[in-house]
């Protein structure tokens, strides 16, 4: 581990407090000029260490970048070995992810950045992904799972999102079928899988799980075109939950989950956050634009409509609209 990055671990395993330069040197056995030279190359990077006279540094609590130090703090223990590579700005987490995967990377390994500069949404979509106030990560998934399982993974992970930012941000949030995170009736997280199958067995070789979440983007900061139908789990005040709890509380409840997905177990949870289910809808079937009830979801993941001459359509894919709301 680089020096800087052993001195950040001790600041965020401290943070709020002020630790002396003597305990930060005798704990990492370095020379206190090192300490003080890391502290320096830290600030430079935007954390803001306070220097308290004859008393030492103190990480300040509202300090909120994304690190593998700030998130592996809030891991579970059985998690502390996954690979996490933090990034301050890349084209798409995804993309890096994919990369990564086809070279080996294990199970669990996640990517995350501070910015995006071609983040990429569903059906060709792009991901508004601006520095600083979004979480932007890829995990890469080797599930025992075939392809057709891969959308429990999409599903799942609704869920698992939808209980960690409760449970940082004491903020309930709803799932617009498949894979939207809304609160308050707008668009605040999507998921992006890219799965790779082996085509002799029809098992998943590796999936990338890209979740993109707006942490604290107040309405103006969005693009004009967005303002209406997107929005942010905090509008400018975090209250000092930070990024790096989210992610790792994502990664945890993700972790935990996938070795239970054939239980269904999640789905409950998926159709009591469902802002789709019981709603009048318009989807679009070989380009006609089509209007129903979507009346259930089942185990796998597929939206149940009913139409108004009571024909059924199953959904596995796609969108919808939800006739009310963007
Ligand atoms: C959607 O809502 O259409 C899906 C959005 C997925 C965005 C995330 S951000 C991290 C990962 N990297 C990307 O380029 N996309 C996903």
């Amino acid at each position: 581990m680089l020096l800087k990055n052993s001195v950040l671990k001790v600041l965020e395993e401290n943070k709020g407090k002020t630790i002396s330069g003597a305990y930060i040197a005798n704990t990492l056995n370095l020379s206190r000029t090192s300490i003080w030279k890391a502290i320096n190359a830290l600030r430079n990077e935007g954390y803001v260490i306070n220097a308290v006279t004859n008393k030492g540094y103190s990480l300040a609590t509202d300090t909120d970048i994304i690190s593998k130090e700030g998130i592996a703090l809030y891991l579970n223990k059985e998690l502390s070995d996954i690979e996490i590579y933090s990034h301050k700005t890349i084209t798409s987490t995804n993309e890096l992810a994919k990369n990564l995967a086809l070279t080996g990377a294990k199970h669990g390994t996640t990517i995350i950045s501070e910015e995006q500069t071609s983040g990429k949404g569903r059906l060709g979509r792009s991901f508004y992904s601006p520095a600083n106030t979004g979480i932007y990560m890829s995990m890469i998934l080797r599930p025992n799972l075939t392809a057709m399982d891969s959308v429990l993974i999409t599903t799942s992970s609704c869920v698992a999102i939808c209980n960690a930012i409760y449970k940082v941000t004491n903020v309930q949030s709803q799932i617009k079928w498949i894979n939207d995170i809304f609160i308050d009736n707008k668009k605040v997280g999507g998921i992006l899988t890219e799965a790779s199958t082996n085509f002799e067995s029809g098992t998943i070789d590796y999936l990338i799980l890209g979740i993109g979440i707006n942490f604290d983007i107040p309405k103006n900061n969005f693009p004009k075109e967005l303002q209406e139908i997107a929005g942010s789990i905090f509008k400018g005040n975090s209250n000092g939950v930070t990024r790096n709890m989210l992610c790792a509380e994502i990664i945890n409840n993700i972790l935990t989950m996938i070795p239970k997905i054939k239980s269904y177990d999640f789905i409950t949870e998926y159709k009591k956050r469902s802002i789709t289910l019981n709603k009048n809808i318009q989807y679009t079937s070989a380009g006609i634009s089509l209007n129903g009830k979507a009346i259930d979801i089942n185990n796998d993941g597929s939206l149940i409509v009913e139409h108004d001459d009571g024909s059924i359509k199953i959904l596995n894919s796609g969108e919808v609209t939800i006739r009310g709301i963007n």
